[in-house]
């Protein structure tokens, strides 16, 4: 009686807690789906947001969040490979051209990044999404650097076109935030 009680409970508990636990991460896949739907690059969007299961995303804020700390990892290698390439180069155009994107990229890692992510943890979307299109504007221009050029092939590779995906990504969630 006792044991078959106790079996008893435990269907119950595994009947309420299975489909809770499930839920909740349906409700988080489905929160991420919806943001990167309403940006550029909806792949890209959904893999990063989803490659750090143990970072809470539960609300738009949390998630944007996470979308600038990833780009701040990621521009910050962009900058470091940058540096060491104009350590290497021997061609002076090219060495220009690099110097141009670094002095586009540290701004951006060491300020404009950072003060994006403060100003989203202090609910400052106004100012946070300031920040990123500052950022937008400066990796783009380190482009062009290279797309503007005839004898340049940019040696950063689909680099700086990520992060400059990225950007986008970010700007777009966090118009979304302004919106809400
Ligand atoms: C930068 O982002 C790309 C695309 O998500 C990824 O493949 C790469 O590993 C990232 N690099 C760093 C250092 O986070």
């Amino acid at each position: 009686m006792n044991r078959s009680f106790s079996s008893f409970a435990i269907h119950i508990l595994l009947l309420i807690s299975i489909p809770f636990t499930s839920s909740q991460t349906d409700e988080n896949n489905n929160l991420i789906d919806q943001i990167c739907k309403k940006t550029p690059f909806y792949d890209l969007c959904t893999s990063i947001l989803n490659s750090n299961p143990l970072t809470p995303k539960t609300d738009l804020k949390s998630v944007a969040l996470v979308m600038v700390n990833n780009i701040l990892t990621n521009a910050s290698d962009t900058l470091n490979y940058i540096e060491g390439l104009i350590k290497k180069t021997s061609d002076r155009e090219m060495e220009q051209a690099l110097a141009f994107c670094a002095e586009s990229y540290i701004p951006v890692v060491k300020y404009t990044l950072p003060q994006a992510a403060d100003a989203i943890t202090q609910n400052r979307f106004g100012f946070a999404s300031y920040c990123v299109s500052d950022a937008v504007k400066e990796v783009n221009s380190c482009n062009k650097k290279f797309l503007g050029s005839v004898t340049l092939l940019s040696p950063l590779g689909d680099r700086n076109g990520i992060v400059q995906k990225l950007v986008d990504v970010a700007s777009a969630i966090i118009k979304q935030l302004l919106k809400g």
